[in-house]
């Protein structure tokens, strides 16, 4: 399996705990490096575009005011295998279904508070990351 990037949100409920280091270091310890990073606060265009595949559903409203809510951390993390990885290390979406160990498990809130967001697919994870940063930012 060749390198690969994928890109990464710690959400504003992760922020407001102060949980920036104590999830870099889960990260990290599963053997991603963290080749790009800044915290900003995200505008509400931006996660609208984000998180437009998700518009129909009904907590989208709820979704994009939690992501404007606080600042966020984004992040561009390259490894083997990268994007299946951080989804393993993130767990499951619900908190209450995540397996021990977790980012989510140990950190998230709720579903909708659930600390960080991972791309599904290396596809999705090109587009996402060049939504967040230019390429001199990123380095490897
Ligand atoms: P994320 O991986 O960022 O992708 C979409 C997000 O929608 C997801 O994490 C959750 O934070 C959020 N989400 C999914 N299901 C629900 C739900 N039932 N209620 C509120 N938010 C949700």
């Amino acid at each position: 399996m060749a390198v690969q990037r994928t890109f990464s949100i710690l959400k504003p409920d992760a922020t407001e705990r102060n949980l920036t280091g104590a999830i870099n270091a889960l990260i990290e310890k599963a053997g991603l490096r963290i080749v790009a990073q800044k915290r900003i606060r995200m505008t509400r265009e931006q996660a609208e575009t984000f998180y437009a595949v998700h518009k129909e559903r009904p907590f989208f409203g709820e979704l994009v005011d939690f992501m404007i809510s606080g600042p966020v951390v984004v992040q561009v993390l390259e490894g083997e295998n990268a994007v299946l990885k951080y989804r393993d290390v993130m767990g499951a979406t619900d908190p209450s279904k995540a397996a021990d160990g977790t980012i989510r498990k140990l950190h998230a809130k709720s579903i909708g508070e659930n600390s960080v967001h991972g791309s599904d697919a290396p596809e999705t994870a090109a587009i996402e990351i060049a939504q967040f940063f230019s390429g001199n930012e990123i380095v490897g």
